[in-house]
Order: structure tokens, then C-alpha cells, then sequence
């Protein structure tokens, strides 16, 4: 364990407190009220040392709030983690979110969850079917499990990938999930997701546990590693090297790219909301780009001088490849909730990446 202020035993130290129990109009859990802590709360991430979890983790501590990561870190670093890892507020375990006893002890020390811990990233899915279907789903089961057992509120980060190949634009949470065959490894990953949602809200409706799940569409900002697909990251570092962007299929796929700032802003908020629980809430940005027009972009704002080489699936990933056309929320639902509307255009989150990636060695 890694921590920033004076080292504490990770022990079991018993249930903390009353459990969940209904006061009026909102539901009050843990040991302390929800609105006191929205003040000064104890948060555990899982997969707390990714891409995400590290900027939710700086968020938190800058609102004052305790933070305790666990990180197996299989895609995270804790250099991720760096800017925090020495705050006195902040502590590190390293080990599996499927180890049950470490997990009991977190998950009872604190007063929230964050559950992001996953595997994530097409090229990785592709290439461990299983562990993306074991971390996703027995990772879930374990984590749910102990917040209903300690009356935790929960916050699952789910994914846009659970509507699958639903042509409908934009999509709501209430629509339609359409996956493709199971032969296709990569729909593992959004029913890995899907399950993860239907045990979440299985626990809200059977025990009343506080739970939220944030379907978060691609979300991009410094720190995202392009190792396991991920495009802009990807894109961003052959242009600033001068080498060809690979563009997977057509390249008139399109996406809508979030800002990570925009996303962990909205994930405290639907920690704080109590009208979230139970709720599926879309997190993302409307603005849609196509991938070849992304390619173009990111080589003129790195002025770079890379050209541009399609590539069919198969040649990317060895082996054929189900994609969608495109993919955009509706915000509505999160509009209503936590007041939620993208703060950053699609430049300037593209230039907070181009920046980062201009001061990692080798670039
Ligand atoms: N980045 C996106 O565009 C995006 C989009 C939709 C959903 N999400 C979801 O958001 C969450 C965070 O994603 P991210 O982009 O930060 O990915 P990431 O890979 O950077 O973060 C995931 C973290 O989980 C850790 N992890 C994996 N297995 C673990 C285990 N068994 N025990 C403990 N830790 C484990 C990894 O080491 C990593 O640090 C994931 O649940 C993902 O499905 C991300």
C-alpha cells in the first residue's frame, strides 16, 4: 500500500454505521448524511491508476475529499498517479478488485464507490477475450456485493458500446441494445458491460442499494494510453512522430469524443445526486467527427507532416471485425439530472492530448 499521509492498518474494522435508511425525500447512507458528504467524503476507485480514475482521483482531492485507489495495474501506472501520490489525503493499494478480502476492507472503510476498474480498449478485448470477461463481470459481482453489504453508494462506469449496432441517432438509455454475434469477441465487451448494469440495478430493486450507472461514450484527454486501441491517443502520437495514421475501415465511421475533465465532473456529480440512483445516466458529447476527418484534423493541429494509410479490420486486428457507423447521446437525461453539458469543444480537448503527448520521452 502506498500512501500519501501517515500509513493506516488495512484491517477489517467492522461495519460503520447505521446501513441505508430512508429520511424524507432522500436516502441518507454509510455514517453520514449524503449532503455531508458532499463536503468531506471517503472515496474508493477501483481501477483508480487509469486513464479516468486518475483525473477523478485528482478532482476529489481537490474538493477536499479522502481517496484510496485500487489498481491491479494491468493497464494503468502509477505514474498516472503521480501529481497525487504524495497527498496526505490519498492512499494506493495495489491488487485486484476479484481479491474479495482486500475489497471487503476498502469497500468498508469508505463512504463511496467509484467502480471504473475494467478492461477496456478494443485491441485488448480482442486479444484477452477472457480476462475482459472475468474482469468485468466477477470484478462487478465482488465490488457489488460488498457496497450492498456495507450500504455503500456505487457508481458503475458503464460504456456507449452496450447499444451496440442501434442505428437510432442519438441514443437514450432506454433504447434498444443491439449486439452482433458472440463470435465476434468484441461484443464480449459490451455484454461483459451489460451484465455489470443488470446486476447493478438488480441490487437497487432487490436491496435498495444506491447505485448509478454512467454510460460514458469515448472519452479522451492526457494520460490515455493508444497501446489498446484507443484512436486519439493513437493518432496524436504517429502524427507527432511523422508517421502514417492508421485508419481502421472506411474512416466514415463516426464518434463523439468527451473531454475526461467534462466526464469525472459529471461522475461526482452523480456520486452527489440522489435522484441518479437507480438511473442509467449517458455521459458524453454531442459533437460527431468521423475518423478520417479526425485523422485530418489532429495532423494539421500537430502540423505534422504524416500521411494517412486505411487499413481493413482484418489487417488490424487479424481477424474480421463488427463496427458501427456512429454514435451520439442524448444528454437530456443527464441534462435534467445534474445540469450536465459539455464544457470543451472538440479542438480544445484534442490540443489538451497533442500537448501532453509533446511532453512524454520519445516525442
Ligand atoms: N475511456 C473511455 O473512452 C471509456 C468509454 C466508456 C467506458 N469507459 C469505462 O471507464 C472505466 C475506466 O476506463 P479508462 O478509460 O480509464 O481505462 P483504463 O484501462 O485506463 O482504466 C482501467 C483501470 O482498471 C485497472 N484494472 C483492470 N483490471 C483490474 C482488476 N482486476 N483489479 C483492479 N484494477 C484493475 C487497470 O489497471 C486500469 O488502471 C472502465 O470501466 C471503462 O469500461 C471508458
Amino acid at each position: 500500500m502506498t500512501r500519501g499521509g501517515p500509513a493506516r492498518p488495512l484491517e477489517p474494522q467492522g461495519s460503520r454505521g447505521p446501513g441505508l435508511r430512508e429520511d424524507g425525500g432522500g436516502v441518507l447512507f454509510g455514517r453520514r448524511a449524503l449532503l455531508e458528504m458532499v463536503v468531506d467524503m471517503k472515496a474508493l476507485i477501483t481501477g483508480g491508476a487509469g486513464f479516468i480514475g486518475s483525473h477523478l482521483s485528482e478532482l476529489l482531492l481537490r474538493s477536499g475529499h479522502e481517496v484510496t485507489v485500487i489498481d491491479d495495474l494491468s493497464t494503468g501506472s502509477l505514474s498516472n498517479l503521480a501529481p497525487v501520490l504524495e497527498h496526505r489525503q490519498f492512499e494506493f493499494v495495489r491488487d485486484s478488485v476479484r481479491n474479495e478480502t482486500v475489497m471487503a476492507i476498502l469497500v468498508n472503510q469508505c463512504d463511496v464507490v467509484f467502480h471504473l476498474a475494467a478492461a477496456v480498449g478494443v485491441g485488448l478485448i480482442v486479444k484477452a477475450p477472457v480476462r475482459t470477461l472475468e474482469t468485468n463481470i466477477h470484478g462487478t459481482e465482488v465490488t457489488l456485493g460488498l457496497a450492498n453489504k456495507f450500504r455503500r453508494k456505487i457508481l458503475i462506469a458503464s460504456t456507449s458500446e452496450v447499444y451496440g449496432k442501434n442505428s437510432k441517432v442519438p441514443f437514450r438509455e432506454d433504447d434498444d441494445t443491439v449486439l452482433g454475434p458472440t463470435t465476434f469477441s468484441r461484443w464480449s465487451y459490451a455484454c461483459s458491460k451489460m451484465v455489470d448494469e443488470f446486476l447493478a440495478l438488480a441490487y437497487h430493486d432487490q436491496w435498495g442499494l444506491p447505485v448509478v450507472i454512467s454510460r460514458l461514450f469515448n472519452t479522451v484527454g492526457p494520460r490515455q494510453t493508444g497501446q489498446y486501441g484507443m484512436v486519439v491517443p493513437r493518432f496524436v502520437q504517429k502524427a507527432l512522430r511523422g508517421e502514417e495514421v492508421e485508419i481502421y475501415g472506411t474512416g466514415k465511421q463516426s464518434r463523439c469524443f468527451t473531454n475526461v475533465s467534462d466526464v469525472v465532473h459529471a461522475l461526482v456529480k452523480l456520486m452527489e445526486c440522489p435522484a441518479a440512483n437507480g438511473e442509467v445516466v449517458n455521459i458524453g458529447s454531442p459533437e460527431a467527427i468521423t475518423i478520417e476527418d479526425l485523422a485530418d484534423k489532429i495532423i494539421a493541429m500537430t502540423h505534422s507532416k504524416s500521411a494517412k494509410r486505411h487499413l481493413s479490420y482484418e489487417e488490424a486486428y487479424g481477424r474480421p471485425f463488427d463496427d458501427l457507423q456512429t454514435r451520439v447521446p442524448d444528454l437530456s437525461k443527464a441534462g435534467r439530472l445534474i445540469g450536465y453539458k459539455p464544457g470543451s469543444t472538440l479542438t480544445e480537448t484534442l490540443q489538451t492530448v497533442i500537448d501532453y503527448e509533446r511532453t512524454q520521452p520519445g516525442k
